[in-house]
C-alpha cells in the first residue's frame, strides 16, 4: 500500500488527479472507476482544469461508477448519474455513451447487478478505481458486514450513512434506503485502487482501514489485500495514523 499524505484537501485532490491523468496520458483508452460524494469534487475540478488548460483528453475513456441509489431516476438531481454529469462529464470530452452508472430504476436489480459486472468484464476490467470512504469505513455502499468477496448488488444503507448523505437531499426521509453498488470483490478486481480521504471526520475510518485488521466491519480494510492500493490523504484524515512518519519517509 502507498500512503500519500498531503498538507490539505486541495493538495490531496491535486495528487489524486495526477494519478488519474498520468494513467489517461499513458493509456488514452483506459477504463476508469469513478466515485461520488463530496470528497472527489475537487479532484474532478483538477481533471477539468487539466482538460481545459493542458489538453488532457478523455475521448477514448470508458468509465464505471461505483454505485447508484435505488429508485432515483438518472435525470433526478439527487442521482449519482446527475452528479457525475454535473461535476465532471459535461466539462470534459468524454463520450457520455462510454460512461456507466448502475441502473437503480429497474424491476430486476439482481439482473442489473450481474449485467453491470458483465459490462465491466467486457470493457477489459477497471484500470484505476477512485474511491472515497464513509465515516464507518465503507467503500462504495459496502456497509459494515458486507462480504469482502461481494459483487454488484443491492445494499441497505445504515442510519449513519443516511444521515451523512442527507445533506444532498431536502431531508433525511428523502434519502433512499437502498443502493445498487459494486461489491468489495468487484472493487478489488481493479488493477489500481486509489482512495481519497480528507478532513478529520474521516480520521477514524482511515486509521481502521490502513492500520486495523482486515474485516468486513470496515470494508475499506479489504484494500490491504490489494497488490496496488494507494491512499491519498490530507493531514486531517491522516491524523490518527500511528506510523505517519514511516509513510512520509517511504513515499
Ligand atoms: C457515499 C458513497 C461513497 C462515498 C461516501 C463518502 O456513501 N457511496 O462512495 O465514499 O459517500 O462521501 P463523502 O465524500 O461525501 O464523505
Amino acid at each position: 500500500m502507498r500512503i500519500l499524505i498531503e498538507s490539505d484537501a486541495a493538495a490531496a485532490a491535486k495528487c489524486c488527479a495526477e494519478l488519474i491523468s498520468d494513467l489517461v496520458r499513458e493509456k488514452p483508452d483506459a477504463v476508469l472507476g469513478l466515485a461520488t460524494g463530496g470528497t472527489p469534487v475537487q479532484c474532478y475540478h483538477q481533471l477539468i482544469r487539466m482538460h481545459q488548460e493542458e489538453g488532457l483528453s478523455f475521448r477514448q475513456i470508458r468509465s464505471f461508477n461505483l454505485d447508484e441509489y435505488v429508485g432515483i431516476a438518472p435525470d433526478d438531481e439527487n442521482s449519482y448519474r446527475h452528479f457525475m454529469n454535473q461535476q465532471l462529464f459535461q466539462h470534459i470530452d468524454i463520450d457520455i455513451a462510454n460512461t456507466s452508472v448502475p441502473n437503480g430504476m429497474t424491476d430486476d436489480l439482481q439482473a442489473a447487478g450481474l449485467e453491470y459486472e458483465a459490462q465491466i468484464a467486457d470493457a477489459g476490467g477497471i484500470d484505476l478505481q477512485l474511491l472515497g470512504i464513509g465515516r464507518d469505513g465503507h467503500i462504495a455502499f459496502n456497509e459494515p458486514g458486507s462480504s469482502l468477496a461481494s459483487r454488484t448488488r443491492v445494499k441497505t444503507l445504515t442510519d449513519e450513512t443516511l444521515r451523512d448523505n442527507a445533506r444532498f437531499f431536502a431531508s433525511v426521509q428523502e434519502v433512499p434506503t437502498t443502493a445498487l453498488t459494486m461489491g468489495v470483490g468487484t472493487i478489488l478486481d481493479a488493477r489500481h485502487c486509489v482512495l481519497l480521504a480528507t478532513g478529520a471526520g474521516k480520521a477514524d475510518a482511515i486509521r481502521d482501514a490502513i492500520e486495523g485488521p482486515i474485516t468486513s466491519q470496515v470494508t475499506a480494510s479489504a484494500l490491504q489485500l490489494h497488490p496496488k492500493a494507494t491512499f491519498v490523504l490530507d493531514a486531517d484524515a491522516a491524523g490518527l495514523l500511528k506510523r505517519r512518519s514511516y509513510y512520509d519517509r517511504a513515499r
